[in-house]
């Protein structure tokens, strides 16, 4: 499976931050956004990954990512002129997707909590249809929305709603299976003028194939879209990590974990790290010392 890394958009709601910089380079406590999709994307078991970001910020994302080798991944990069919808993803890596089965994760997403791998490495297996997570949250009306019936089957997915049918949100972690890049081929813009997420999620909901799984309360799911919720990103990382003495979102202790590289390599990431708690960390953990 293939994973896209979605990083364009234009922060609207984080200005000024994001009138020179992209939103998802902003830090996030003491690593740059897009390390924490780019981790979950890794944790799925997904080594071949694109991002897709604006013109300007491209650079940006190839300079603090380079070819993946560091973090034994293949990076591809491409540009989304303008941010006309999630689903576009799909038609900008068509080519790149190669008929494959494909993941999606939005660079402005944190997942985090306990056997997250095996539930991401079980949506990634390859089984027909899709796969997407639910998160219960206060504020449905914020994000897509998905209703279930008493058997705990999914029956509607709305973007958006002005009065929302139930408070579990769609996070923005999808995993889709080779039909995805004919699939987004055939949806059309919504009234907004963008060619929406949810309705791409809609046709497998319709064609009976879409798994909606619901995250527990132990999972944690944070987007850092608007100040409140950046700080509230961070202020989670840091307390995480300042507890548990453990990484929140590292795609080099995630890419030793996973076997992707192996101590030394690790070493020398954490090197170039420098004298930061993360370098130490990550220090430690090639030396064997954490656990
Ligand atoms: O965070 C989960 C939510 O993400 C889902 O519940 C919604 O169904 C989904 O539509 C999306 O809602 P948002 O309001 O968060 O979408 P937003 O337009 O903010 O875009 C999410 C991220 O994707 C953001 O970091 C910018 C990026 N993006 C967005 C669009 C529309 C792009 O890179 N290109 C785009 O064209």
């Amino acid at each position: 499976m293939k994973g896209i890394l979605l990083a364009g958009g234009s922060g609207t709601r984080l200005h000024p931050m994001t009138l020179a910089a992209s939103k998802q380079l902003l830090p996030v406590y003491d690593k740059p956004m897009v390390y924490y999709p780019l981790s979950t994307l890794m944790l799925a078991g997904i080594r071949d990954i694109m991002l897709i970001s604006t013109p300007e910020d491209l650079p940006q994302f190839r300079r603090l990512l380079g070819d993946g080798s560091r973090f034994g991944v293949r990076f591809a990069y491409a540009e989304q002129p303008s941010p006309d919808g999630i689903a576009q993803a799909f038609l900008i890596g068509r080519d790149w997707i190669a008929g494959e089965a494909c993941a999606l994760a939005l660079g402005d997403n944190l997942i985090h909590g306990d056997h997250l791998s095996a539930l991401l490495r079980s949506a990634a297996s390859g089984e027909a249809g899709a796969t997407v997570f639910a998160y219960r949250v206060r504020d449905p009306e914020r994000y897509g929305v998905v209703s279930f019936d008493a058997d705990g089957q999914a029956t509607e997915i709305v973007e958006k709603p002005v009065a929302p049918k139930s408070n579990w949100a769609v996070t923005g972690l999808y995993f889709y299976d080779k039909q995805v890049t004919d699939i987004a081929a055939s949806i059309r813009p919504s009234a907004r003028g963008e060619l929406e997420i949810t309705d791409l999620n809609k046709v497998y909901l319709e064609a009976g194939t879409l798994r909606v799984e619901q995250l527990s309360r132990g999972y944690a799911w944070l987007d850092a879209g608007t100040p409140d919720s950046l700080l509230q990103a961070a202020t989670f990382v840091q307390t995480i990590q300042s507890r548990t003495g453990m990484l929140v979102g590292c795609p080099e202790e995630v890419a030793f974990r996973m076997g992707f590289i192996g101590a030394d390599q690790l070493r020398d990431q954490a090197g170039g790290l420098g004298k930061t708690d993360l370098g130490r960390v990550l220090r430690d953990l090639a030396d064997g010392v954490l656990g």
